[in-house]
């Protein structure tokens, strides 16, 4: 059975683009139930809408809180009825209540190797702090920032004369391999999650 999923978005989508053409060239057993994106211009949802997918913009300004916002949002993919949901650059935290509903089966990536530079900008800050090899981190959603057990990371080396914008452009490259190479594990289902520990059988 193709592994159901919805993707959460915020922005640009080309980590979501990155998933749909992996589902277009078989390499990725997957159905896309639902896109959503929380910024009412954001590209990645006109790609959702070209390419066809249930496409629905709930946006957080709208809404007098986040609970509020995320009670939409959960309407929807109690709707859609995905088995696993892909942040791909939404840029909301997740409530620890909207997590429990969904235990293991919420995924994110980030462009460092965690626990490394969690939060925003991550690429300028690991240009800043001077190391040498940096990378992305796909990992299941828990309650705190970019901190819930890791799926999946690749790794690249930091140039002498990179700057954040010139690192995150070939981190991006590492995402894009890094989500579907996780997304592809996970729709084999044959994981369990061991503490921190993500061991594919
Ligand atoms: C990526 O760098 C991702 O790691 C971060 O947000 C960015 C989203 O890019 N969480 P895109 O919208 O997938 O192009």
């Amino acid at each position: 059975m193709p592994l159901s999923l919805a993707v959460l978005l915020s922005g640009r989508g080309s980590n979501f683009a990155a998933i749909h053409d992996a589902i277009e060239r078989g390499v990725l057993d997957a159905r896309i139930t639902a896109v959503i994106s929380n910024r009412p211009g954001a590209p990645g949802i006109e790609r959702a809408r070209q390419w066809g997918y249930p496409a629905h913009v709930v946006d957080h300004k709208q809404f007098a809180d986040r609970a509020a916002h995320e009670v939409e949002v959960l309407r929807l993919l109690a709707a859609a009825d995905p088995h696993v949901i892909a942040l791909a650059g939404y840029m909301r935290l997740l409530s620890a209540d909207f997590v429990a509903r969904y235990p293991h089966r919420i995924v994110n990536i980030h462009p460092s190797l965690l626990p490394s530079f969690p939060g925003v900008d991550a690429q300028a800050q690991a240009v800043a702090y001077g190391v040498k090899v940096s990378g992305c981190t796909v990992h299941f959603v828990d309650e705190h920032l970019d901190a819930g057990p890791i799926i999946v990371q690749r790794a690249l080396e930091v140039r002498d004369d990179d700057t954040g914008e010139t690192l995150a452009a070939r981190i991006l490259v590492e995402e894009h391999i890094a989500y579907v190479d996780a997304l592809v594990k996970l729709s084999r289902g044959r994981f369990r999650v061991d503490g921190r520990r993500v061991v594919f059988e």
